[in-house]
């Protein structure tokens, strides 16, 4: 896997408010968990109508790290989430998720359903509450789906919302709630299960700057804590300064290259 350069940077970047730049391995656990893909294709249709939305896309995330993801519109990017989501079949390569291999020129597993479910946290621009839950229970929802009592969906969805600061909220509707809280009760919700991955949709593009940075503090908190590896597709100039790696998509095809990384405590 690619590092960014591991030497700290000048001290007027460091007077202008950026983070040096630390690397930190991954712990031998976490080593092969996140997220790999390589070589990995999608061809929607067939024949002359035929569509290669992805044509080469590998990309690494180690557990605990944050990636951004950028390209243009139509360049793969929801093909790309939609792959690594088991929503849609890719149509070569391979990907592995926390450690076990999903996909290798075709599904590997059988339980796509809870794939989705138990390993893939979904963070999206709108945050999709339902709106006639109150926010302890929109959060607690899956775990409880998934077969969980509900005393104990509950008390993990508390723990959450306590750690995203909105626990005082957790008896309010969603419409109640101002569009940051909304979006840390979304996040709340992704994290529920713990997933070793989560892909977040533009998760800051209604936010203001503040805001913004906050959603990016708190996925960074996030997958720091449940050692969780996070793609967050955006185009929002107010976050990209904040990735230490950035994956481009152009056309199909991924490079990687180092962000800047700065800080955000
Ligand atoms: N269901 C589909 N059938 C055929 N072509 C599709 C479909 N979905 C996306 N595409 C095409 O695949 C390419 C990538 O689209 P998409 O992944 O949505 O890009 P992005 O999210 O970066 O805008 C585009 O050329 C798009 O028109
Ligand atoms: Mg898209």
């Amino acid at each position: 896997m690619a590092i960014v350069d591991p030497s700290p940077g000048s001290s007027a970047q460091v007077e202008a408010g950026r983070a040096q730049r630390v690397d930190v391995p991954p712990s031998p656990a976490a080593q092969g968990a996140g997220i790999r893909i390589e070589g990995l294709r999608k061809r929607y249709g067939s024949g002359d109508t035929a569509v290669d939305a992805l044509k080469q896309v590998d990309m690494t995330v180690a557990a605990g790290e944050v990636v951004g993801l950028i390209g243009p519109s139509g360049s793969g990017k929801s093909t790309l989430l939609k792959c690594l989501g088991a929503v849609i079949e890719p149509s070569a390569g391979r990907m592995t998720l926390g450690g076990e291999m999903i996909y290798d020129g075709g599904w590997t597993i059988r339980d796509l359903r809870a794939l989705r479910r138990d390993r893939i946290g979904f963070v999206f621009q709108a945050p999709y509450l339902i709106p006639f839950l109150d926010v302890l229970d929109n959060v607690a929802l899956l775990p409880m789906l998934a077969g969980r009592p509900n005393a104990e969906a509950r008390q993990r969805a508390m723990a959450l919302l306590e750690a995203l600061d909105v626990a005082h909220r957790a008896r309010a509707m969603p419409s109640q709630l101002s569009g940051g809280e909304q979006q840390r009760v979304a996040i709340a919700r992704a994290l529920v299960s713990h997933p070793p991955v989560i892909l977040a949709d533009e998760p800051t593009a209604p936010l203001d700057s503040e805001r913004a940075l906050g959603v990016i503090r708190i996925l960074n908190r996030m997958a720091r804590e449940f050692d969780t590896a996070i793609i967050v597709v955006t185009h929002d100039e107010k976050i990209i300064p904040t990735f230490r790696r950035i994956y481009h998509i152009r056309d199909g095809r991924t490079h990687e290259e180092a962000g800047e990384g700065r800080s955000i405590e």
